[in-house]
């Protein structure tokens, strides 16, 4: 199954007008079955394979999976006979999205039913303004396909109440999920995963058998836009006041597993919190220690992508991170639980947020900084309203990437200031090429580079942190 994220980038794979079903899926391979899984790998081996031969192939020969996440279409897309086999093998080759100018209506249907991948619609001919390989980013958020190469903004047409449904995994996922039919019973636990999530070095024994009297605090690092730091202050905070005594988890949920990396740890497939997300045990083993004495890690990877789908045909599937993580901050064992979150509002991110006593909102000082905001802002409101995580609060808002250089980063930070007032952290993170250089290194700024203005910003806002939470203890 394809990731089903507010972010889709990629490149396209451009086609014209009435793309039938039958050159998606020629109907003599309907007889595969897309439960079981090889047959749903081979489906999509064989998406767009009734298209003539003087078109690039959409999946590379002896490949399953396909370069292009999304596809870009004229009109009528999909139409033809009805077969749900259509976007089946799609999303089963790895395409996220069609953006076409209209589309069947079963094409349409069946791509939300299945849960496979986003019918977008564009009020603009696409299919002539790109080429395939042009890399584009579809923000499902703001509506929007960008294309960088060109600077174009083309806008899409909301999915609305369909989202939800295709984000689920489908209609049945959906319903399951929001308690309309019976839910199904829990995944068995994969082996593969349990296996290997012991990995080289869990966290001494010591260290997780003795409970000790701090009262943890569990701080997500979100925002759903991409690129804004939200991982390189997971790292560096938490090295920071690690090294000023304070005890530290980094929980790495983002399947890109960059704080992961950034910390110095093995990539390692199956070591992840997918099983434990899927109730499989406790996540105590899942805890690895780092090169530094007051910092743990539960590390990520890839594969972690895959537990959205699981998670969202169980009941409560926005409280099991939660589950899992309570028991272990009620040990009283770290101080600070940091959460860094992928860039979307996924079930992964969701999970963070409900589980975060608080969160931390990095902000890019760029002009586009505020789009964004409000629906994060909407989200917390949702989170207290619905009684997911009544009690969540903004820890602080982090202006990220500052260079007093220009006058546009002093008119950002002012108006996220208007906006957020005394939450917004007095510490500016500044734009400091040594902190982009220390995750390839496996160390925080301040182990790379201590004396760089962008490991000094992290020591100050690391006081700034123990700061607020004295104020909140008096
Ligand atoms: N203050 C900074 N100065 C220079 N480069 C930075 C700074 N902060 C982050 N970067 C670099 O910018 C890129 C994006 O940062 P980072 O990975 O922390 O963002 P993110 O929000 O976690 O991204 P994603 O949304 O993909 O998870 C990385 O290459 C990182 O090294
Ligand atoms: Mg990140």
């Amino acid at each position: 199954m394809c990731r089903k994220d507010a972010i889709i980038r990629g490149k396209v794979y451009v086609l014209g007008d009435n793309v039938n079903t039958d050159l998606i899926i020629p109907a003599k391979y309907l007889n595969l079955v897309p439960t079981i899984s090889e047959e749903y790998a081979k489906l999509g081996s064989l998406a767009l394979a009734g298209l003539p031969d003087s078109c690039p192939r959409f999946v590379a020969k002896g490949l399953e999976k396909t370069d292009y996440p999304v596809i870009v279409a004229g009109r009528n897309f999909g139409c033809g006979s009805s077969r749900e086999h259509a976007p089946i093998a799609l999303g089963a080759a790895g395409a996220r999205a069609v953006v076409a100018q209209s589309y069947a209506r079963i094409f349409f249907r069946n791509a939300i039913t299945t849960g496979e991948l986003f019918p977008l619609e564009s009020a603009e001919r696409l299919c002539d303004a790109l080429r395939t390989g042009d890399e584009v980013e579809i923000n499902m958020e703001a509506s929007t396909l960008v294309h960088p190469a060109s600077r174009r903004v083309f806008a899409l047409k909301p999915l609305g109440a369909a989202a939800p449904v295709i984000r689920a995994g489908g209609l049945f996922a959906y319903a399951r999920a929001a308690g309309m039919i019976h839910a199904a019973p829990a995944a068995e636990p994969s082996g593969k995963a349990e296996a290997a999530v012991p990995g080289d070095s869990p966290a001494s024994d010591a260290a997780i058998a003795a409970s000790g009297d701090r009262a943890t605090r569990i701080i997500a690092v979100a925002n759903q836009k991409g690129g804004v730091g939200k991982t390189t202050t997971v790292i560096n905070l938490a090295a920071c006041l690690a090294r000023m005594g304070s005890k530290c988890l980094v929980v790495d949920i983002d399947p890109q597993a960059n704080a992961t990396s950034g910390i110095g740890l093995r990539i390692q497939q199956g070591a992840s919190l997918y099983t434990a997300l899927l109730g499989s045990g406790s996540i105590e083993p899942l805890i690895k220690k780092t090169a530094w004495a007051n910092m743990d890690v539960i590390p990520s990877e890839l594969d972690l992508a895959g537990s959205e789908v699981e998670l969202a045909r169980l009941d409560g599937y926005l409280h099991k991170f939660r589950a899992v993580l309570h028991p272990l901050a009620r040990r009283g064992i770290y101080d600070f639980i940091f959460v860094d979150c992928p860039p979307s509002l996924g079930i992964l991110t969701m999970n963070g947020l409900t589980a975060a006593d608080s969160l931390i909102i990095p902000i890019q000082c760029e002009y586009y900084a505020l789009e964004g905001l409000s629906v994060i802002s909407r989200l917390m409101e949702q989170l207290r309203d619905s009684g997911a995580n009544p009690a969540i609060e903004i820890e602080g808002v982090l202006m990220t990437m500052y260079d007093g250089r220009t006058k546009l980063a002093d008119q950002v930070v002012e108006e996220v200031r208007r906006h957020f007032g005394d939450r917004v952290y007095s510490t500016l993170i500044p734009r400091n090429v040594r902190l982009s250089e220390a995750p390839s290194h496996g160390l925080p700024g301040i182990d790379y580079d201590a004396r760089s203005s962008g490991a000094v910003a992290y020591m100050r806002l690391a006081k700034e942190v123990l700061d607020r939470a004295r104020r909140r203890q008096e």
